[in-house]
């Protein structure tokens, strides 16, 4: 298929791209760039031993939009494209509310006027807010956000809903993912966080490397098997692979259809902390700190619905997402050729 693939130069967008290209499919890019560097693109490019047709554009912005969907045809959009970061959410919602809702309809609009009504979207477990079984079906009812970045994931996906149920023609496949970590076995792309991580893996890898000087837990008293929140961590190869496999739900025109993309595992910080060391022979100094104002002390999938009906199931564990993710640091101690994106 020819997919368009917004936020391609992001961090699952550009490992998504690896695993589309070794399905056979080609891709345009759209990226404004706004938090990934145009390195990562390269970095891909040497992956897949192909050029990538790139355009550093807005999503918000139809006119640039309408000229590259003039100039192009696709069978589906894969899109990645959005602000992510939940703490510049909750003192920037406008901010947030506007790129990642507007640009979203703007690119819906854009899309159906020129006939292209498949699109996969980057959803998150967020939106099963304190969830209200563990593990997570799609059938938990959605929760509450506590930030305005979840509030998007949530809205956008009501939004395509209702599009699809207004015009059939609309294919719409809302992927939640649950917690990405690890790199390309490369070592050549991986995550690129601006300043200080929010997330815990690309934290622990910068503590690994000299950055930061000792992690800090958010709270030791969940109840939970040691008292730290328990995640379910997946590799972003196998979550890029889900997308992959989500393009058959497009192909057999499902209409709208809701998958999670976990591996049905979850694991507390602390086990997280000790397999990176253990694995990668690394002593990681940490502290135990107060709780993470919005933190819900468990989260993890039941997948069964995507290995049903996508034939997709993760198949990386803890070990290889501890071992890429530093492999990846260790090669690249400042991100994309020590640019800051
Ligand atoms: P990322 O920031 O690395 O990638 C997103 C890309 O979108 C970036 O390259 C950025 O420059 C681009 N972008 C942002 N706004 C844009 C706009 N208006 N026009 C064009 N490009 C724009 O993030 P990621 O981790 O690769 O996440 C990809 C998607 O998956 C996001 O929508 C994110 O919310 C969602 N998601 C991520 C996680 C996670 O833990 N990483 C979890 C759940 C959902
Ligand atoms: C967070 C977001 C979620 C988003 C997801 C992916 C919040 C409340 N939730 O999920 O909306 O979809 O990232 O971007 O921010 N931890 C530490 N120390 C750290 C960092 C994290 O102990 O320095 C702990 C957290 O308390 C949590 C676990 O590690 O128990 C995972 O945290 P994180 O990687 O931030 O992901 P989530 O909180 O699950």
């Amino acid at each position: 298929m020819r997919i368009l693939v917004t936020g391609g130069t992001g961090f699952i967008g550009s490992h998504t791209l690896v695993e589309l290209y070794a399905a056979g499919h080609e891709t345009i890019v759209v990226d404004n760039l706004s938090n990934s560097n145009p390195v990562a693109l390269e970095r891909v490019e040497a992956l897949v031993g192909k050029k990538i047709p790139f355009y550093q554009l807005d999503i918000r912005d139809r006119e640039s939009l309408n000229q590259m969907m003039e100039q192009n045809h696709f069978d589906a959009c894969i899109h990645f494209a959005g602000l992510k970061a939940v703490g510049e959410s909750v003192e920037k919602p406008w901010e947030y509310y506007e790129n990642n809702i507007g640009g979203t309809l703007t690119l819906l609009d854009v899309m159906r006027r020129h006939g292209c009504k498949n699109i996969i979207f980057s959803s998150s477990a967020t939106v099963y807010g304190d969830p209200a079984m563990i593990p997570i079906t799609e059938a938990c009812p959605k929760g509450n956000c506590t930030n305005p970045y979840g509030k998007t994931k949530s809205m956008l996906e009501e939004i395509m809903m209702d599009m699809q149920k207004a015009d059939k023609e609309w294919n719409v496949v809302l992927l939640r993912y649950f917690n990405p970590i690890g790199a390309h076995p490369s070592g050549t792309i991986g995550e690129n966080p601006n300043g200080i991580p929010n997330n815990l893996m690309p934290y622990i890898t910068q503590v690994a490397v000299g950055k930061r000087p000792e992690l800090g837990v958010f709270g030791n008293d969940y109840d939970t098997p040691d008292g730290t929140g328990v995640r379910d961590y997946i590799h972003v190869v196998d979550l890029a692979k889900g997308h992959v496999a989500a393009l058959q739900a497009i192909e057999r025109k499902c209409g709208c259809a809701i998958y999670n993309l976990g591996t049905g595992q979850g694991y507390t910080v602390l086990q997280l902390v000790k397999t990176f060391e253990k694995v990668n022979n690394i002593k990681i100094p940490y502290s135990i700190k107060p709780r993470r104002a919005g933190d819900i002390a468990i989260c993890y999938s039941n997948p069964a619905k995507a290995e049903k009906e996508l034939g997709w199931k993760a198949e990386r564990g803890l070990e290889d997402m501890c071992r890429d993710s530093w492999n990846w640091q260790r090669n690249n101690p400042e991100g994309y050729g020590g640019v800051e994106s």
